[in-house]
């Protein structure tokens, strides 16, 4: 593994690429990051980076809001096939078809989402700003959210909006029940449970606070509790030990592991800066009019 990681970092440098890895990535992929974070976290990195080339250690959706973001930088995605099922639970003619169905609506759209659904939409949001970005739009307004009803039920839960929820939902935080969080909170009395608002709303009621993924680190970090249950991808517990060495974190179900932000290894990550694979690109005519649901997300939240 040394020898990789010397390798990628010389290719790195030669290539003067910048390497940004999502939460839930394998923790060798997570250590030989120059970045580890949440979704908007990491559109943000890669909006600000002056590196010619994003290695982007994720799924496809964020490879693909990097690159709507910064059209003239060369995005990478180490492994094509890494996508999010709940992408994929939201093609653009459902969408257009949820649209029509209430026209006039204003669109929120989770950044889990292809670039030409989030063309479609008003405004975006992450898990880290779905409350605030739904806060931003007028009380008189209705609004759709897409594509995730678990998020879209926190958020309608959180600002007392009536939202209208498109049937999405993540099939990793769908594994977490609320036996699970009784069950852990049983055998770790005292610690804190910690929700990823892409639970079930049952799960997600049980939590004593519902955070995104760099969200829990913070909150870990900062708060006095000694002992904390994650309840979201697994993952996670890498960073979270990695920061916090003196507290315990247990996950709330050792299932939720997605099998898609798996696949990036560190021997695809080296293929990646030597081969220049895999673009992700965006058409201009899409790319424009999704960028400007993803400026708005940036400007509200
Ligand atoms: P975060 O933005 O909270 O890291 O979540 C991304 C994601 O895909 C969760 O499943
Ligand atoms: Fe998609 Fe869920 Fe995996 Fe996140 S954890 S990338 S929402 S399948």
């Amino acid at each position: 593994m040394e020898k990789l990681i010397e390798q990628i970092k010389s290719l790195q440098a030669r290539n003067q690429a910048v390497i940004l890895a999502h939460n839930y990535q394998l923790p060798e992929v997570q250590d030989v990051a120059d970045f580890t974070g949440d979704s908007l976290e990491l559109s943000r990195k890669a909006a600000a980076t002056d590196a010619e080339v994003i290695v982007f250690c994720g799924v496809k959706f964020m490879a693909e809001t990097a690159a709507i973001l910064s059209p003239a930088k060369t995005v990478l995605l180490p492994d094509l096939h890494a996508g999010c099922p709940m992408v994929d639970m939201a093609p653009l003619e459902d969408v257009k078809a949820f649209k029509a169905r209430h026209p006039g609506a204003v669109v929120v759209t989770y950044v889990n989402s292809s670039a030409e659904v989030k063309a479609e939409s008003d405004i975006c949001c992450t898990s880290a700003n779905a409350v605030a970005v739904v806060e931003s739009i007028p009380r008189d307004r209705e609004i759709l959210f897409v594509p995730d009803q678990n998020l879209g039920a926190f958020a309608a839960t959180q600002t007392g909006r009536p939202l209208i929820l498109y049937p999405g939902y993540c099939p990793t935080h769908a594994r977490l029940h609320a036996e699970d969080v009784l069950r852990a909170k049983a055998a770790h009395p005292g610690a804190l449970v910690l929700i990823h608002p892409e639970c079930r709303p049952e799960v997600t009621a049980l939590g004593d606070a519902v955070l995104s993924t760099s969200g829990m680190c913070r909150f870990a970090k900062e708060s006095p509790a000694s002992s904390f249950i994650i309840g979201t991808e697994t993952g996670l517990l890498h960073r979270l030990r990695l920061e916090n060495p003196s507290k315990q974190f247990f996950p709330l179900a050792e299932s939720a592991v997605c099998p898609n932000m798996k696949k990036i290894t560190l021997e695809k990550v080296l293929f990646a800066l030597e081969d220049n694979q895999f673009l992700v690109t965006v058409p201009e005519e899409i790319r424009v009019r999704a960028r400007q649901a993803v400026d708005r997300m940036v400007a509200a939240g």
